[in-house]
């Protein structure tokens, strides 16, 4: 790393220690116990997210970036269970909560689009009813004001209506009032008639509250939208709708678990688009989940790298494509296609991602890294601070290990199966 790119580097990393910690999770572990054995599918996980920022989790699939949302919500299915670790959340441990003070938190602080949202979308029930039913549940007190509001102003309409009725009686009573100025007044009278509306129910004003969210997420015809049902809806759209659904609460922090994998590119971009401009507006943190490290350079503060239930390197976006050092962020990189590759063959990382229930020994990655040292299938990797907030697990960059020789892989042609 040269000193300009050192020194951008410190700059943005002292912007994030001036920034307010809305979210530390240290040591996570959330283990499911299957028949076939103990799945650790998230194994001593530690991140923080500051307010007004994105973090973005990486990692290719089954390695537990899902599972590690789920855990934050407390929303692990059967079998899993949560079995060490403190989530806090504004420095509340969401880990002691009851399940009734852990449901203020969901949908209304913190929110979660999942990942597939046609299947997290109710088949049966119209958008608009799915939408303002967040309304109904988390803001009923928001919405109760404004039916309060309402109907104040609708009696001081019918007020001001009978008494102008009042003094127009007197005045014809008196033979105080020429036929212009009778005119006059039965117009103004008609005219507060028009206005009196009946009070709306509070669904209907969440129904409002439904619209003017939809439209928010760039969908023209809201009003229109909410009469369909998920099923009528293109891939897109219902994207944006569990986008609207997550942000209706405005929550401090928005967990987007791959938002855009289904999409096609234009779609994609438009959705991340998206979710900047209303990280802007209503200053919501994001944990955006992806395999697609592409996904995030652009829109994430920092990264987290996950591999088989451990993060592996953690750092600031622009430390981390400049200069990556763990062998995997070196292989997700090097995957990524890009015009310059155009014609070559694709680098891959060896092999498959391990099974959970029987993980590799020492470093979970040593099968399938070219860069492996003799001591790597036996030496867990400790979590090491390398340069100010930038962390990795990788025998490699441990000083103890310096002088460790390296693995010799048996098939010489395959140690290279990429090159940043
Ligand atoms: N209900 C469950 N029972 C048993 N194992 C589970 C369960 N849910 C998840 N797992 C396992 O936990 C591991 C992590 O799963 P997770 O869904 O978090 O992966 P992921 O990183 O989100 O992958 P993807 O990119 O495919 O969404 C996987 O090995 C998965 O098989
Ligand atoms: S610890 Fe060893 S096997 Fe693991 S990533 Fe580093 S070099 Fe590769
Ligand atoms: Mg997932």
């Amino acid at each position: 790393m040269d000193i300009t790119e050192k020194k951008n580097s410190a700059i943005e990393n002292s912007k994030i220690d001036k920034l307010e910690k809305l979210l530390e999770v240290k040591n996570l572990k959330t283990f499911f116990y299957t028949e076939e054995g103990i799945v650790k599918a998230v194994d001593g996980v530690s991140f923080d997210i500051y307010l007004d920022e994105v973090l973005g989790l990486v990692g290719e699939t089954g390695c537990g970036k899902s599972v590690t949302a789920l855990s934050i919500l407390q929303l692990v299915r059967e079998t899993g269970k949560i079995i060490e670790g403190s989530i806090k959340f504004n420095d509340i441990n969401l880990l002691e909560l009851s399940e009734q003070e852990m449901r203020e938190y969901r949908g209304n602080q913190i929110t979660m689009i999942f990942q597939d949202p046609l299947n997290s979308l109710n088949p049966v029930m119209s958008i608009g009813k799915q939408v303002s039913e967040v309304f109904l549940l988390h803001q009923k007190e928001k919405l109760k004001k404004t039916q309060d509001n309402l109907r104040l102003e609708r009696k001081k309409l019918i007020d001001e209506r009978m008494n102008l009725k009042k003094e127009l009686i007197k005045k014809e009573k008196d033979g105080l009032i020429s036929e212009e100025e009778k005119k006059i007044f039965k117009l103004k009278i008609d005219d507060l008639k028009d206005k009196i509306q009946r009070t709306p129910l509070l669904k209907h004003l969440a129904l409002d509250e439904a619209e003017k969210i939809i439209k928010e997420v760039g969908i023209a015809d809201a009003r229109g939208i909410l009469k369909r049902f998920p099923h009528e809806l293109s891939g897109g759209m219902r994207q944006r709708i569990m986008i609207s659904m997550g942000l209706s609460c405005n929550p401090l922090l928005l967990i987007a678990d791959e938002p855009t994998t289904a999409l096609d590119v234009t779609i994609q971009a438009q959705i991340l688009d998206l979710m900047q401009k209303l990280k802007k507006k209503f200053k919501t943190s994001i944990l955006l989940i992806t395999h697609d490290l592409g996904i995030i350079a652009e829109t994430c503060n920092r990264i987290a790298v996950m591999y088989s239930g451990n993060i592996v390197e953690y750092a600031t976006a622009d430390d981390l494509f400049k200069n990556p050092r763990h062998p995997y962020t070196k292989g997700l990189i090097a995957a990524i296609p890009s015009i310059e590759t155009k014609n070559k063959k694709l680098k891959t990382i060896r092999g498959m991602v391990p099974n959970l229930i029987f993980p590799p020994s020492g470093c979970r990655f040593h099968p399938r890294c070219d860069e492996r040292l003799e001591i790597c299938d036996k030496i867990k990797p400790s979590w090491i601070e390398i340069s100010d907030k930038y962390h990795i697990a990788c025998h490699l960059y441990d000083p103890k290990y310096k002088d460790s020789s390296k693995y010799k892989w048996a098939n010489e042609e395959d140690i290279e199966s990429f090159k940043v």
